[in-house]
């Protein structure tokens, strides 16, 4: 797909068809999210990606059994993929340690960061990964874990020191019975031209 035309019609779809997606499909899917810029090059993030029966792993966390029938999106629950997307501090540290980059004393603590970059990164990972996705005609959901991370990641025995960066669905949507969020009618904020516009050009 064209890219200009993939950022247009990019939009979160929370209504799947089973199906499960084929592997080599997925595989690319992957592999161009992991291709992202990271800083330092550390590369800290990890996917971890649960196919089919195995996405009950997440769902039986983070919706309990007795709360599903009630749940809005129920064609979410549906998707035959979950890739969770985990944020590893640590290797920032190691890397910003290398004699390369001690000037920079951020090899020393966490704390150093001004901007958490192990979180950027991971977003950006989530970011091309979606893009991936949409581009092999697959939809897709960012959502977050909320409070559920420490319990997500103990079931699907991520290590303790990761970060939750948030949960893709992604499978063939349904659109028969897909419906737009809650959050989906907000404007779009403009380009530049007023106070409210992203764009601030020479200054706020
Ligand atoms: C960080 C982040 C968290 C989100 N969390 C949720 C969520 O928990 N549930 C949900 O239905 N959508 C979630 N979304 C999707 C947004 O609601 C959606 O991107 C926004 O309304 C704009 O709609 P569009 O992406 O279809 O253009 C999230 C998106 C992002 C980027």
């Amino acid at each position: 797909m064209d890219f200009a035309d993939l950022i247009r019609k990019r939009r979160m779809t929370r209504s799947f068809r089973s199906d499960l997606v084929a592997a080599s499909v997925l595989d690319r899917v992957l592999d161009r999210g992991r291709r992202v810029p990271s800083a330092g090059n550390s590369q800290g993030y990890d996917f971890v990606v649960l196919e089919g029966q195995q996405t009950a792993l997440y769902w039986d966390v983070t919706l309990p059994y007795k709360r599903r029938a009630a749940f809005r999106w129920q064609g979410l629950l549906l998707a035959p993929v979950l890739v969770t997307i985990w944020a590893d501090p640590q290797a920032y540290l190691r890397r910003y340690s290398r004699p390369d980059k001690t000037e920079t004393g951020l090899g020393k603590s966490l704390d150093a960061w001004s901007t958490p970059y192990w979180l950027v990164d991971g977003a950006f990972a989530a970011m091309a990964l979606q893009f991936a996705a949409i581009d092999e005609g697959l939809g897709v959901l960012f959502f977050g874990m909320f409070e559920h991370g420490e319990a997500v990641a103990k079931a699907l025995g991520v290590p303790s020191d990761r970060l939750p960066v948030g949960t893709i669905a992604l499978g063939w949507p349904d659109l028969e019975t897909e419906e737009i969020g809650r959050s989906a009618n907000q404007q779009r904020r403009s380009l530049n031209g007023s106070i409210d516009s992203v764009v601030h050009r020479g200054g706020w």
